[in-house]
């Protein structure tokens, strides 16, 4: 299939877009972080800013195509009652909006929510109904993408959108496995209008496993790719993170520069860079912290929180692969990818160091 336009919701600072670009499909993104929509002005991505649940597929009559990565926060916390009550509660939604209750109804329940951000997950059904329902035309693929806690959100979307008329994959990706010189798992649906079958897309690289080489493993697969490959720093490093330790200093992960990256989060301006005799050397940039999550080297971060915007998006190099499985294409080719490289922005970048900022987000992981 040939796209016409990509509608992007929660489209933060351009992660999938900057892949659609590249690719040759236009995109439009909404998003209502002020901040995250300097980034895009200043990479020129068309921007709609706003409320996700403001709008509907009729505000975007070219849209063919759907995407969405909708927040996390409520379902990061997947191991606690919170988390599963979160879960329990959209699974019940999915069922009333397929069912076509009455919309005023569902959207009063919504609004009762313990956590109104929880209905934010159901807002990329809402717009592919309504496409169906309202416009009659419906979305022709359908992009999703989100942290593993998601997945039984994207089973049942995936339940929901076969009944629909549409074919469906969706399954958790690692992204190493696609070249990205990081760590990082995430949740992905694909979905496209017909019987003929969707595959999430094959990996590339092969899966990082602590202490085993990169030389090691599947001879079909590539080895995966490290920071070295991607930082033009001079000399090894190492990179102790403190996420997820509890304060714990034993606790605190480490990666080589000859590894990949550690999940890149909104906190990586806190992660310590040193030499491997232990001096303590620059920490991250924003362009070499949009490296390590492959977007291109002088994309113009700019506004408050980049680090959060950073750690937010989807990696441009992934999104790539996603998006030519759900198109039916050819895996992206080398030449293709390496156009990720650069983005030739005309905006200087406004920022040259990661602040960190008190964050309006949890990281999500
Ligand atoms: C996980 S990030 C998505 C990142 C994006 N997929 C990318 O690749 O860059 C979620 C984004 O949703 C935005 N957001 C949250 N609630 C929103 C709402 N109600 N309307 C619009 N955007 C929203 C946040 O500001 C954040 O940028």
């Amino acid at each position: 299939m040939h796209p016409v336009q990509i509608v992007d919701l929660f489209a933060g600072p351009g992660g999938l877009d900057v892949a659609a670009e590249k690719l040759g499909v236009a995109t439009v993104g909404v998003e209502w972080d002020a901040a995250a929509c300097t980034t895009r002005r200043a990479a020129g991505l068309a921007t709609q800013e706003g409320d996700v649940r403001r709008f509907g597929p009729s505000d975007f009559p070219d849209a063919d195509v759907l995407a969405g990565g909708p927040p996390c926060q409520t379902f990061t916390v997947a191991g606690n009652g919170a988390g599963r009550r979160a879960l329990d509660d959209v699974l019940s939604f999915v069922k009333r909006m397929v069912a076509r209750e009455d919309r005023e109804e569902i959207a009063k329940d919504l609004s009762k929510l313990e956590d109104e951000r929880t209905g934010l997950v159901l807002e990329p059904l809402r717009w592919a109904l309504e496409a169906i329902d309202d416009r009659d035309k419906p979305y022709r693929a359908i992009v999703l993408e989100q942290v593993p806690a998601v997945l039984p959100v994207w089973e049942a979307y995936a339940e929901a959108l076969r009944r629909e008329g549409y074919s469906v994959d969706c399954g958790l990706l690692r992204t190493e496995a696609y070249g990205v010189p990081q760590t990082r798992k995430r949740a992905v649906l694909i979905a496209r209008r017909g019987n003929e079958e969707v595959a999430l897309p094959s990996p590339t690289h092969r899966t990082y496993r602590k202490g085993v080489p990169r030389e090691a493993g599947d001879n079909a697969l590539k080895p995966w790719t490290t920071m070295a490959d991607v930082l033009g720093r001079p000399s090894p490093f190492q990179v102790i993170s403190n996420y997820g330790t509890g304060g714990d200093p034993k606790a605190r992960g480490r990666r080589a520069s000859s590894e990949p990256s550690a999940t890149v989060t909104g906190k990586i301006s806190r992660n310590r860079v040193v030499s491997l005799d232990g001096a303590e050397l620059d920490r991250f940039t924003p362009s070499e912290a949009g490296r390590l999550q492959t977007f291109p080297i002088d994309y113009p971060w700019s506004g408050n929180d980049i680090g959060q915007q950073i750690g937010n998006a989807v990696p441009p190099r992934l999104a790539m692969h996603i998006l030519s499985a759900a198109f039916d294409w050819d895996a992206p080719s080398d030449e293709t990818l390496q156009k990720l490289d650069t983005w030739s922005s005309e905006v200087a970048p406004e920022s040259t160091e990661l602040i960190d900022e008190p964050s309006r987000e949890e990281a999500c992981v």
